[in-house]
């Protein structure tokens, strides 16, 4: 997987608006439509001490996430990225989609390190997500948040 092409697909995509919701948007199609063997790909973005769904690609999905809960949640709580070849083995994950069998969950921070948001991408596929994979995705995440005009309230 070219992860430096996507990475720079995402780059010209944030040209034209700083705003998170296209951005995220765009970001959630391209990643759908470049990565094989996926069912889910979007983000949740940190709101009212919680995480909300955001822009995304797939079967609609919950939309609250406490920190700390699930794959997403921990990732968020421990602002580091986590990559689970089994969910049904992970501790507290959230089956939002049954067809989900490996995950990974990436932070996205502000200027200066706060978590805003975590992009989150499913496989019904077994580990599914590799070393290389992790590696290519947090390129593109940091290509993301890099790119949104983080504001005090993601909504303001
Ligand atoms: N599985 C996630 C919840 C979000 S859905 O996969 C879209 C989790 O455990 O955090």
């Amino acid at each position: 997987m070219d992860y430096s092409l996507l990475t720079e697909q995402a780059r010209a995509l944030a040209e034209e608006d700083g705003w998170y919701v296209p951005l995220l948007s765009n970001a959630s199609a391209l990643l759908y439509q470049s990565l094989p063997d996926l069912n889910w790909a979007g983000f949740y973005l940190v709101r009212n001490g919680a995480l909300v769904l955001g822009p995304f690609q797939g079967k609609a999905a919950c939309i609250h996430i406490a920190r700390g809960k699930g794959v997403c949640g921990a990732a968020w709580q421990e602002n580091r990225t986590v990559r689970v070849d089994n969910v049904h083995l992970f501790s507290g994950h959230i089956a939002c989609d049954g067809a989900s069998n490996a995950e990974i969950v990436i932070p996205l921070r502000d200027g200066r390190g706060t978590v805003r948001a975590v992009m989150d991408l499913d496989s019904p596929v077994f580990s599914r997500f590799t070393a290389e994979d992790e590696k290519g995705l947090e390129q593109f995440a940091r290509a993301v948040e890099q790119a949104i005009h983080w504001q005090e309230e993601n909504d303001a």
